[in-house]
């Protein structure tokens, strides 16, 4: 008995040694060790206190409560020869020992901190390594809110609150972390987001904690309705307008579909030739095309929400073939019998000046012949005569 008694003691001495070395060289290469050191558990939640470097031919691994490997102790064995389990006096029903020799408990309890040690029994002798687990409480998971989630684009500021006690808040627009910049502000203390001008593209808003280094813990997603245009609007038409013209023929067949992008989906406007359609549709068919149905078409289009309307048009017109070419220089009836009473007027008019003129010439010869006789005869006693008339 007396024997025993150092020996005991000797025991205790050596564990110490033994767990000294595993938690002070646990790098040095071959020696068994629980991994990491310094687990931290979660309360409510699994933790595993792993080996490594476990030798070969194990017959049996024991678990232990505290920084020794005694029989008071022991928790739960596990000797795969046999493929058995045994507890010990402190096993709680939360723990257990997997096949590789792990320690594992199904349930963290905050009373579950503190040192275990393992004891590894190999043909190669006995091994053991002590490590410490650390429990620690989440927080509650954050709990988001926003003050409005319908808005329209560059229009309406959204501001979501992070409920928590955690520290280390971050958001995320679109599960992509965010952080304070030309068009959104969150608050010091990180617990509010302000989205300044929302875009089309912010659609899903959660924050997040990270009480416990590495566990990170989200709030629900809050999904904004952002509603945006119409843009990128077009009028699109068959047969294919050609510079905002479509060439149809009459009774031909023309399809115009107006589309844009738009949240929600826009109300659709359609007028020709400047008087408002009751069709509400975004494309129009005109099944046989008339003369009534050429012209302008304009198809609007309004965002409900936001109230921007945008439009666009085309012209259906025939197409010029050559009689359409002649009828082009056609004149009507009564512009003809217009033309040839001016044609005839204006020959009478211009026969009645050349017959003027005609006569007016050979009178004015005549007088001249009368008043101006041949050089010949013109005598001193005719200039007398004409002063004599004086
Ligand atoms: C440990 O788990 C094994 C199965 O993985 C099971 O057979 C065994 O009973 C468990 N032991 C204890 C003590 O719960
Ligand atoms: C755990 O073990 C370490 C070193 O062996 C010791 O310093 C510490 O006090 C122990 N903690 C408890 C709770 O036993
Ligand atoms: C036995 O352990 C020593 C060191 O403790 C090691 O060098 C050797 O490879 C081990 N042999 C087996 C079979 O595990
Ligand atoms: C939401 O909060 C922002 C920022 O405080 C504010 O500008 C906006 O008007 C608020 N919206 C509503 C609908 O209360
Ligand atoms: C924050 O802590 C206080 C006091 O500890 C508690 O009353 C409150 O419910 C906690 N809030 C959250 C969101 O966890
Ligand atoms: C609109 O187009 C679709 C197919 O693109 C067609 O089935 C539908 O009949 C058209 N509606 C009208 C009113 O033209």
């Amino acid at each position: 008995m007396d024997i025993c008694g150092p020996r005991s003691s000797l025991w205790k001495e050596l564990v110490l040694v033994a767990s000294l070395l595993a938690w002070g060289s646990r790098q040095a290469s071959g020696q068994l060790s629980i991994i990491p050191d310094s687990l931290i558990g979660v309360k409510g939640y699994r933790s595993l206190l792993t080996l490594e470097n476990v030798p070969e031919n194990v017959r049996e691994y024991s678990w232990h409560r505290g920084a020794e490997d005694s029989v008071d102790n022991m928790i739960v064995s596990y000797r795969p020869p046999s493929d058995s389990w045994q507890t010990g006096p402190v096993f709680s029903s939360r723990q257990n020992v997997t096949r590789k020799g792990d320690l594992v408990f199904k349930s963290t309890e905050l009373q579950d901190a503190g040192n275990y040690t393992v004891r590894v029994d190999s043909g190669n002798g006995t091994h053991r390594a002590t490590g410490w687990l650390e429990v620690r409480e989440l927080e509650r998971d954050p709990v988001i809110w926003a003050n409005t989630t319908s808005v329209g684009e560059d229009m309406d500021p959204v501001a979501a609150f992070c409920h928590t006690n955690g520290t280390n808040i971050k958001w995320y627009v679109n599960y992509i972390p965010v952080s304070s910049n030309d068009r959104m502000t969150i608050s010091p203390d990180g617990k509010t987001l302000v989205i300044l001008r929302v875009s089309r593209h912010d659609k899903e808003l959660h924050c997040s904690i990270e009480s416990i280094p590495e566990i990170v813990q989200r709030s629900d997603v809050i999904f904004l309705d952002v509603a945006y245009g119409p843009d990128s609007a077009q009028l699109w038409s068959t047969p294919t307008a050609l510079r905002g013209i479509v060439t149809a023929e009459l009774g031909s067949q023309v399809q115009m579909e107006c589309t844009a992008t738009s949240e929600p989906r826009p109300k659709y406007y359609w007028s020709h030739n400047g008087s408002l359609l009751s069709f509400l549709e975004k494309n129009i068919t005109l099944l046989n095309l008339t003369w009534e149905q050429m012209g302008r078409y304009r198809c609007v289009l309004e965002n409900p929400v936001v109230q921007l309307t945008l439009y666009r048009e085309v012209l259906i017109q025939a197409p010029r073939h050559i009689p359409a070419v002649s009828r082009g220089f056609s004149i009507s009836g009564p512009l003809v019998v217009f033309l040839i009473t001016m044609t005839v007027l204006g020959s009478l008019y211009v026969c009645g000046i050349l017959i003027y003129a005609l006569i007016s010439h050979l009178s004015t010869r005549q007088t001249r012949l009368r008043e101006h006789p041949p050089k010949t005869r013109q005598t001193g006693s005719d200039e007398q005569r004409e002063m004599l008339r004086r």
